[in-house]
């Protein structure tokens, strides 16, 4: 396993088993309901898209002066990891003061501001919502951690010691995500609390009323600050097995517990990820989401699942739950493997009840698609993976410089790690800061992202000379442009947006095919090459009761070809065709 993929799988496995219109419509989202179908998701990473004011951090301003970069992009709503105030120990997700602003981004006004320009762009901004655990320094933790009389102490999760030889343990065997014990001992007070992720990241104790009204306020305020939804962060963390027993160890193929990154014995996460009581939550929120106000607010969920069968629960039994599951079956599977993405995607259009999948390649946790193994290659690899984003029915989830083809620049000394699990982990866990590095805008000084010549709070990678903003909307066949013209393309064909989709050549091991067919009867078909070699595929689709052979070009990557009929479609490598039947 590359070092990519070692890192991609230490991260699944810290959340699996560780510690772990047609469209096109010109209505905004407050007018159609339904806007979030098909739509195009765009992760924000606010520190590192645009500084305004020169101190090397990206800010709100800085998001709504490129609000028209991303209008011509083609985008239907951004979603902002956590702008609140926040000590930054988990840039963001240790949220001191949810109802407020972070002034390193800047204040209520530019938010205010940013809502009522992205939305005259027909752009919604979703929130990040951290509702399992907050900062250590939040009022409520400084409270609760006070004494045992404490009002605010059974907000969150304390917990006695095991007595070990007159000495305090922690209660079991849980771990942190983020590497060793779960449990943080408080002297003081003679107990330990609870962290799933940093030890400056109290878990909340969602069995507790007070602490579920405090939330549905929160997200109260943010819908009447007019955001079009929220994504919802580590949901699936949100309660704890009440007997407080060991889980059992994780076995590698010798029988002995694997270790972790950090050194650990790897536990199981059956007591502390997605336990049913999840389930209550999310209709809840759904309930405040659904009552705030007359338009629809939709909920995303952050979810890291075992199974397909775990992710259609999510939805909710009435659609009553998360309106946009994260679907990490087909994204993060971490293969670049033609009957690995077939029978996932298949799955998705098959196992959840009919209900929209939301599918994301990459984000600020995980490497992006530069991952998989083409390092000679991974820009071709990266259209193909873009196609099959905007070409499958699905809503898309894009991370931030996807579109300009940014790759992932880990850091190469430990000095320089900002990420704390990057210092933890070091050398095999690097941290995230390589996925999070600032966005490329121009070849000029700071590549555009900071006013110029300001220390960035990480590293421009050296890509910039090549994947910028500035330099790739003056090449036709540049990555951006590939991105842009699948998205218009989704937009505005009817079987595109929204038809249904069927797996086609299902044994073909080379090129992933897949047919999309509108409720008019239009008919695209879809084609992907998987291999660096040249390819040509054959479509009969008689057996879908289609009767055209002849295909009319929609869109095709640099150098394709267009086929005179469905009988011999030639794809170069990793090659791309899109086409409709006529
Ligand atoms: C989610 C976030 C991640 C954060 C963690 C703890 O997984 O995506 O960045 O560190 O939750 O809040």
């Amino acid at each position: 396993m590359n070092a990519a993929a070692r890192r991609l799988s230490s991260l699944l496995l810290a959340f699996i088993f560780s510690t772990s219109l047609f469209a096109q419509s010109a209505t905004s989202p407050r007018e159609n309901p339904d806007w979030w179908k098909n739509a195009v998701i765009y992760e924000i990473y606010p520190r590192s898209f645009q500084d305004s004011n020169g101190d090397g951090i990206g800010d709100l301003n800085g998001i709504t002066s490129r609000l028209d970069y991303l209008q011509a992009l083609g985008i239907d709503a951004i979603w902002l990891t956590p702008i609140y105030p926040s000590p930054q120990v988990d840039f963001g997700y240790d949220i001191s003061d949810y109802t407020a602003i972070d002034p390193q981004y800047g204040t209520m006004a530019d938010f205010d501001r940013l809502v009522t320009e992205a939305r005259k762009r027909n752009i919604g901004i979703i929130m990040d919502l951290v509702l399992n655990h907050t900062s250590d320094q939040h009022p409520w933790f400084l409270e609760s951690h006070s004494s045992r009389n404490n009002p605010k102490r059974d907000w969150y999760m304390w917990h006695d010691p095991k007595m070990v030889d007159g000495k305090p343990e922690p209660p079991n065997n849980w771990l942190s995500v983020f590497g060793h014990s779960a449990w943080q001992w408080d002297a003081k007070t003679g107990q330990y609390y609870y962290h799933r992720f940093y030890i400056q990241q109290p878990d909340l104790n969602w069995s507790n009323p007070a602490v579920r009204k405090a939330m549905y306020d929160v997200e109260r305020f943010w819908i009447q600050h007019g955001v079009a939804g929220f994504r919802l962060d580590a949901i699936t963390s949100l309660f704890e097995d009440p007997t407080f027993t060991d889980e059992n160890y994780v076995l590698g193929p010798d029988g002995k517990p694997l270790i972790n990154v950090y050194g650990d014995k790897q536990v199981d996460t059956l007591k502390t990820d997605n336990l049913p009581e999840v389930h209550d939550v999310l209709r809840e929120l759904r309930q405040v989401a659904d009552q705030t106000h007359g338009r629809k607010v939709i909920l995303i969920g952050e979810t890291y699942l075992r199974s397909i069968d775990d992710l259609r629960k999510m939805y909710g039994p009435h659609n009553d739950e998360l309106d946009l599951p994260m679907d990490m079956q087909v994204g993060f599977i971490n293969r670049f493997d033609v009957n690995t993405f077939r029978e996932r995607i298949n799955q998705a259009e098959t196992e959840i009840n009919g209900d929209e999948p939301l599918f994301v390649f990459d984000n600020h946790d995980n490497f992006r698609w530069d991952r998989y193994d083409h390092d000679a290659h991974h820009e071709d690899a990266g259209r193909v993976i873009a196609a099959v984003l905007s070409a499958s029915r699905d809503t898309a989830m894009m991370y931030y410089g996807d579109e300009i083809g940014m790759v992932t620049t880990p850091p190469t000394r430990k000095d320089d790690v900002k990420d704390p699990i990057g210092i933890t982990g070091w050398p095999k866990e690097k941290g995230r800061d390589g996925e999070r590095t600032p966005m490329q805008w121009s070849d000029g000084p700071d590549a555009g992202f900071s006013p110029s010549g300001v220390k960035t709070w990480l590293p421009i990678p050296p890509s910039y000379e090549q994947n910028n903003v500035a330099a790739e909307e003056h090449e036709p066949d540049s990555m951006l442009r590939w991105y842009e013209q699948l998205i218009a393309l989704r937009k505005q064909d009817p079987a595109l947006h929204a038809g249904a989709e069927t797996m086609l050549n299902t044994i073909d091991e080379n090129v992933l095919s897949w047919l999309r067919e509108a409720d008019n009867g239009e008919v695209v078909v879809v084609a992907c090459n998987f291999t660096d070699q040249p390819q040509t595929v054959s479509f009969d689709l008689s057996a879908q009761g289609v009767r055209g052979t002849g295909v009319k070009t929609l869109l095709k990557t640099p150098g394709g070809t267009d086929p005179a009929s469905l009988r011999s479609v030639q794809l170069g490598p990793f090659g791309v065709y899109i086409g409709r039947v006529e």
